[in-house]
């Protein structure tokens, strides 16, 4: 991992989403590689922070909590617990496991928004969003339901049809619903503040491009592919009621943009961590701001764009951080050909699979080890399979 030497390395795994348990595609694509990478360090008798957390804003923990009747908090509260609890047993050897409804995370988020606005790094533009005129709010894409301009698929939602598979905008949708309240929505302006991306784009490119020529094809592929396209300001603000308010006046309404906020995390953790315990870790700042610290971020490869590109332009615009070494990133593990994370049936659910096998975590790092997606999606089916009549039955198959 180049050239340089450093003195300690900070390593951080993808905040898992607090509205779901922690399956084997996670497991084998993040937190088995991260905490191998930790526990060398370790016995390598390096100092080293193993830093992870749960991401607990973005909309999909608010659709999900309406569904419930519940609130958004009750969703983070039982998943957050579920997850936390889970990577304990399973040995997922993380200093610390926080989470970012913390009020060291708000805080802290809010703060770097705040530097940010006042250095004047962020720019502020408007769009046209649909609007829920009863529920009095704007509509997040996810809230808008509809009919399929190219499948006429009735119940499409506004990013995205299932059905067919496009990719949507919520003003393309025929006879538009809100979820909120049944009523059709109506345009509105709204003003939110961005990250001129575009101004990163040069530097973005050097310090990739030339500078980071190691990192692994897959995760370099993908930053080429957009460094290529003309980069757009992007978003770091939006129209919806859960999350770290935009501490701005006027911006009431709106909150930090999940991926504004969660990455941020991995460094108000930290800051919980050191404050918990000064002796051992001393200060978050020489594991965040020390040119001498290796930052090493584990993820998913439908994080990279954020990690590679965005994350680091928030650090750099910041200008008292350093920034990743390196961004080791896996492809999918998948049963069959179809991604763990939406094969339902066949998802191995790690809490599921400690009640069903006590003291069995050894066997599943092994398999999972073994069959790492490195370097392409790798099928499991054969390997591990959980028997479709008795629920509670998982098998391990004696393949190669
Ligand atoms: N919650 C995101 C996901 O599961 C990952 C967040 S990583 C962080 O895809 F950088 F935002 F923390
Ligand atoms: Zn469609």
């Amino acid at each position: 991992m180049g050239e340089k030497k450093f003195k300690r390395t900070t390593v951080t795994a993808a905040l898992p989403y607090a509205n779901g348990g922690v399956h084997i595609g996670h497991l084998a694509g993040v937190y088995v590689p991260s905490d191998i990478y930790a526990r060398y360090l370790r016995l390598k008798k390096e100092e080293v922070v193993f830093i992870g957390g749960s991401d607990e804003h973005g909309v999909p923990i608010t659709l999900r909590a309406k569904k419930e009747g519940v609130t958004p908090q009750d969703v983070c509260d039982r998943y957050h617990k579920m997850i936390k609890d889970s990577f304990r047993e399973f040995g997922i050897s993380f200093d610390v496991y926080s989470r970012t409804t913390s009020e060291t995370h708000h805080k802290f988020a809010s703060d770097f928004f705040r530097k940010l606005y006042d250095d004047g790094k962020l720019i502020e533009q408007e769009t046209e969003q649909l609007y829920d005129e009863e529920a009095k709010q704007f509509l997040a894409d996810r809230y808008v339901v509809g009919e399929c301009p190219h499948c006429h698929n009735e119940h499409a939602y506004g990013d995205q049809c299932e059905k067919c598979g496009s990719d949507l905008s919520p003003m393309e949708l025929i006879n538009p619903q809100s979820t909120i309240s049944g009523s059709k929505p109506v345009v509105k302006t709204t003003k939110n503040w961005y990250l001129p991306l575009n101004n990163y784009q040069e530097w973005l490119k050097q310090w990739i491009l030339n500078e980071h020529k190691e990192w692994r094809p897959n995760v370099y592929g993908q930053c080429k592919s957009w460094l290529d396209m003309d980069l757009q300001p992007r978003a770091m603000t939006r129209d919806l009621n859960w999350g770290i308010p935009v501490p701005v006046e006027g911006a009431e309404g709106k909150v930090l943009y999940v991926w504004f906020d969660a990455p941020i995390g991995y460094i108000s953790n930290t800051k919980e961590l050191c404050d918990s315990n000064p002796e051992k870790f001393g200060s978050w700042q020489k594991w965040w701001q020390d040119p001498e610290t290796r930052l090493i971020h584990f993820i998913g490869k439908d994080n990279i764009v954020f990690h590679c590109l965005i994350f680091p332009s928030m650090l750099k615009a910041h200008g008292d951080y350093i920034l990743p070494d390196n961004v080791p990133s896996n492809e999918f593990l998948n049963l069959e050909n179809d991604k763990i994370s939406t094969s339902r049936n066949w998802a191995v659910w790690l809490h599921e699979y400690l009640v069903d096998f006590p003291n069995k975590q050894d066997v599943l790092r092994y398999v999972l080890t073994a069959n790492a997606p490195e370097t392409k999606d790798n099928n499991l089916l054969g390997r591990i399979s959980k028997s479709a009549t008795t629920a509670n039955s998982w098998q391990f198959m004696a393949t190669s």
